[in-house]
């Protein structure tokens, strides 16, 4: 499931939209309902306005009615003189922390280095309310 399901974060980091950082991030999140959500990073302009791969995959998950998820799995690609790299050990940033926190909580996050963990590994005492 691992592998599959990191096969499927490399495919959805081809659709990046990352023109600025030429850095490609691909996540595929596996939900409830053995549906798999993709996510890629899509980048602005006006910089700041930039999302994560993550926050775009959660988002389309949620808005298609999944309230449980599984395992999310993460890669990226920089682009480097000899062509598109992969570059292991990719993490969510913070604020994908966060809301994969709160909307997916026991997310097993699946790196492209062979390790995982536990959403409220990578952020303890995370913000509730
Ligand atoms: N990015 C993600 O998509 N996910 C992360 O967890 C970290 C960063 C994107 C945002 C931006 O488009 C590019 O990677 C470089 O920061």
């Amino acid at each position: 499931m691992e592998r599959e399901l990191l096969e499927r974060a490399r495919q959805a980091s081809e659709l990046a939209l990352c023109p600025y950082s030429l850095f490609r991030v691909g996540a595929a999140l596996l939900a409830g309902s053995g549906e798999v959500y993709l996510g890629a990073n899509i980048e602005s302009a006006s910089y700041g306005l930039s999302v994560c791969a993550e926050r775009v995959a959660l988002f389309r998950a949620l808005m298609a009615g999944e309230r449980k998820f599984m395992a999310i799995a993460l890669t990226a690609f920089e682009k480097r003189a000899e062509g598109w790299t992969e570059k292991e050990g990719i993490t969510p940033c913070g604020a994908c922390r966060q809301l994969l926190a709160e909307h997916a909580p026991g997310l097993i996050v699946y790196l492209n280095d062979g390790r995982r963990f536990r959403i409220e590994e990578l952020l303890p005492e995370r913000f509730g309310l």
